[in-house]
C-alpha cells in the first residue's frame, strides 16, 4: 500500500554512473539498515501474497538473499538462493540474460526445490527484467511453481513488467 511505497521512497538514494558511466543505480541500502522500516516491509510482502501461499522462497543474489532469507523466517519456510554463475556448488540449471548493464548468468541447484512446491520470489529491484525472466524459468525448470515475485522497486519505464506478463510482479514502489 501506500505507507510501504513511501517506506522505501524516502530510504532510497540515486546514485549516477555506477556501475558504469550513465547507469544510475537505485541504493535501498538504507533501506535494509533500518530496522523498523524493513521489518515493516517484510511483514508487508508476506501479507500481501498470504502466509500460506508459498512453500519456499527464493533470493536472487545479492539483495534478494537479505529479503529471502528475512521472509522465509518470518514464515517458517526454507530460503533457496539463485546465484550469479559458477558460485553454487553441485548441479545447476541455468539461465542467461542481458542485462541493464552487460549480460549475466543465474543459476540455481537442480534439486533446490521439492516438486510442485510453491515459490515465492523476490529481488531488490525490477529493471528491465532479464534478471527474474531468468529466474523465474529457472524456478520452473528446477521443478517448482511460481507463487509470486515481489520486488522493494519497479523501474516502471524499462517495462520489466511486460516482459514478465501473464505472470504478476508485485512492486512496492513503481517509479
Ligand atoms: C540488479 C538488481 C536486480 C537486477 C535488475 O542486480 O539487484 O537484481 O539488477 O535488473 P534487470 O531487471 O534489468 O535484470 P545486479 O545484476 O546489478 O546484481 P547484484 O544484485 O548482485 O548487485
Ligand atoms: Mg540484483
Amino acid at each position: 500500500g501506500p505507507e510501504a511505497a513511501q517506506l522505501v521512497a524516502s530510504r532510497l538514494l540515486d546514485v549516477p554512473d555506477f556501475p558504469k558511466p550513465g547507469v544510475m543505480f537505485k541504493d535501498l541500502m538504507p533501506l535494509f539498515a533500518d530496522g523498523a522500516a524493513f521489518r515493516e516491509v517484510i511483514d508487508g510482502i508476506i501479507a500481501y501474497h498470504g502466509r500460506d501461499s508459498f512453500d519456499t522462497v527464493a533470493g536472487i543474489e545479492a539483495r534478494g538473499f537479505v529479503l529471502a532469507a528475512a521472509v522465509a523466517y518470518a514464515t517458517g519456510v526454507g530460503v533457496v538462493p539463485v546465484r550469479k554463475a559458477g558460485k553454487l556448488p553441485r548441479a545447476t540449471h541455468s539461465a542467461s540474460y542481458a542485462l541493464e548493464y552487460g549480460e549475466a548468468t543465474l543459476e540455481v541447484h537442480q534439486d533446490a526445490f521439492t516438486a510442485g512446491h510453491r515459490v515465492l520470489v523476490l529481488d531488490d529491484v525490477l529493471a528491465t527484467g532479464g534478471t527474474a525472466e531468468a529466474t523465474l524459468d529457472l524456478v520452473e525448470r528446477a521443478g517448482g511453481t511460481v507463487a509470486g515475485f515481489t520486488v522493494l522497486l519497479e523501474l516502471g519505464f524499462l517495462e520489466g513488467r511486460k516482459r514478465l506478463a501473464p505472470r504478476p510482479v508485485h512492486a512496492l514502489l513503481t517509479v
